[in-house]
């Protein structure tokens, strides 16, 4: 497995690469890897000949208020998971490295970005948007894997690629979950296990709405207050917002058909907790 750390390499093995019928698949990370990021890199490694991670906590993508610093951080550990799905490529750069000191353009998607994660984190995809065209530039990947996990996320970046006639396909892999239901998050491991437990509870809303959906209800009002009343019965949590909306546009949807995603953000304690379920209606 070979570790890069700056640009000019990763440039120099990327035309290494070129022969035709080569295809690159990019994992982008932040590190602290758990079983969802290895679910990208095995995804990727079933369907490229050469797999390619980024490990970088990207400070363009905290606010101000965020968690930039304590966000965790395990480079042995990941890199050990790297190995062990037989990755061939880990970039590994320095904030510096990607944002010299006169760095000074950013790349942002608008309606997209702009309501529920953009609401609540007005900054937050502007700076994945920015880092993740440097990362695609760079590698210029045929395929790139995101997970179901940050589904917002997804359809920002799949919108970017469209719109900047990238040449990357973009891949959605399922949320990988904990037995109880939790979607695993790199932040889990600073939360109690009295949090943990409060924070399932978005996990059992966003479950019971699927269900209603699939009882049949069709209109998102009820299925909404549902899935409100179930994160409302004392579970000491803020709900940020928790809506059915169409699962291209993000749009809010009154009359529920087509693909539909569920999409709910809770805060408890100091610790935010975000989550989706897809439903697809047949009718
Ligand atoms: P990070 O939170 O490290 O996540 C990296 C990738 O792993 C994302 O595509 C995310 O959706 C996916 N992922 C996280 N938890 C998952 C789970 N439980 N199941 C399946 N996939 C999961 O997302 C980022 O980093 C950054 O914003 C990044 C795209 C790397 C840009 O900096």
């Amino acid at each position: 497995m070979r570790i890069i750390r700056t640009t000019q390499a990763l440039r120099t093995w990327r035309r290494r690469q070129d022969p035709p019928g080569t295809s690159i698949g990019l994992v982008p990370t932040m590190g602290a890897l758990h079983a969802g990021h290895r679910s990208l890199m095995q995804r990727a490694r079933r369907t490229c000949q050469t797999v390619a991670v980024s490990i970088f906590v990207n400070p363009l993508q905290f606010g101000p208020a965020e968690d930039y610093r304590r966000y965790p951080r395990n480079l042995s550990q990941d890199l050990a998971s790297c190995r062990e799905e037989h990755v061939d490529l880990v970039f590994l750069p320095e904030p510096d490295t990607l944002y010299p000191r006169d760095f000074q353009t950013t790349v942002a998607v608008s309606t997209l970005a702009q309501r529920w994660e953009g609401e609540h984190r007005p900054t937050h995809f502007q700076g994945v948007t920015t880092v993740v065209t440097k990362l695609l530039n760079l590698v210029r990947p045929a395929r790139a894997f995101f997970g179901q996990k940050d589904y917002q996320q997804y359809g920002v970046i799949r919108q970017l690629v469209q719109d900047l006639d990238l040449d990357t396909r973009v891949t959605l892999c399922p949320t990988i979950r904990d037995a109880d239901g939790l979607a695993l998050s790199s932040r889990n491991r600073y939360v109690t296990t009295s949090q943990r437990q409060r924070a399932l509870a978005l996990y059992q809303a966003l479950s019971a709405g699927k269900a209603a959906i699939g009882r049949g209800m069709r209109r998102a009002d009820p299925v909404e207050k549902r899935m409100a009343k179930i994160l409302d019965t004392g579970h000491g949590l803020d709900v940020e917002y928790l809506a059915c909306c169409d699962a291209r546009t993000l749009e809010p949807l009154a009359r529920l058909r087509g693909t539909v995603v569920l999409l709910g953000a809770i805060r408890v304690g100091g610790v935010r907790f975000i989550d989706n379920l897809i439903v697809r209606i047949r009718q």
